[in-house]
């Protein structure tokens, strides 16, 4: 039984800008028995993310392009600070093949659409609801999926779908999907981790 703050796993999120679902995570692990936000990483110094983590007291990580992708001296870092898993909460930049393999089966995202529907390069944010308002859509969700090299291609994990309404507009969509990012995004992670399995129906 692993009980004490040296056996937990340790997880960085990486986000780059408002860092909602970041906080999600913050919440939901204070006091857990098995896990804890160690680190958020981000590439932007004003991302509001940071400043949460600040409020929070968790240590934060600002990246720099050249370093990012020239050298792989992230690794250092994540392995100094004992990160034992990634988790990738609208974080936009694409992940580098070293940072790929090392932490295979240990890093994750969230994408805001159901995969492998409205992905890919440029397909972030409202972009995204947009696309789904313009091509009438009958339903959205989420899809939680192990991360590759190639934006939003790497296996899926869990989905979620929501219906919508003709009457939905792309900020509406935008809502619905959050409301299930929330929802899901931390237990699927906790599952993945303390039981090594996701279960798909996590209504309670
Ligand atoms: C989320 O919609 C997530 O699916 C996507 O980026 C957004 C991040 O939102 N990858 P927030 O910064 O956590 O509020």
């Amino acid at each position: 039984m692993q009980n004490n703050s040296s056996d937990k796993h340790r997880l960085a999120i990486f986000a780059s800008g408002t860092g909602s679902n970041a906080r999600v995570f913050v919440d939901y692990f204070d006091n857990h028995p098995r896990v804890e936000v160690s680190l958020i990483v981000s590439n932007k110094a004003d991302a509001p993310v940071l400043e949460m983590a600040r409020q929070r007291n968790i240590d934060t990580l600002l990246l720099q392009r050249s370093a990012f992708y020239g050298s792989e001296d992230l690794l250092d870092e994540l392995h100094h600070r004992n990160i034992s898993f990634i988790v990738l909460a609208g974080f936009l930049w694409l992940v580098p093949a070293y940072l790929v393999k090392a932490f295979a089966g240990r890093m994750v995202n969230i994408h805001p659409a159901l995969l492998p529907a409205y992905g890919g390069k440029g397909m972030y944010g409202m972009h995204v609801h947009t696309a789904v308002k313009a091509a009438a859509g009958k339903e959205t969700g989420i899809t939680i999926h192990w991360v590759n090299e190639h934006y939003d291609e790497g296996d899926v994990i869990f989905q979620k779908s929501c219906p919508l309404e003709d009457s939905d507009q792309p900020a509406d969509i935008a809502r619905k999907v959050q409301q299930l990012e929330h929802q899901y995004y931390t237990a699927v992670v906790e599952q993945l981790l303390v039981n090594n399995f996701v279960q798909t129906d996590y209504t309670k």
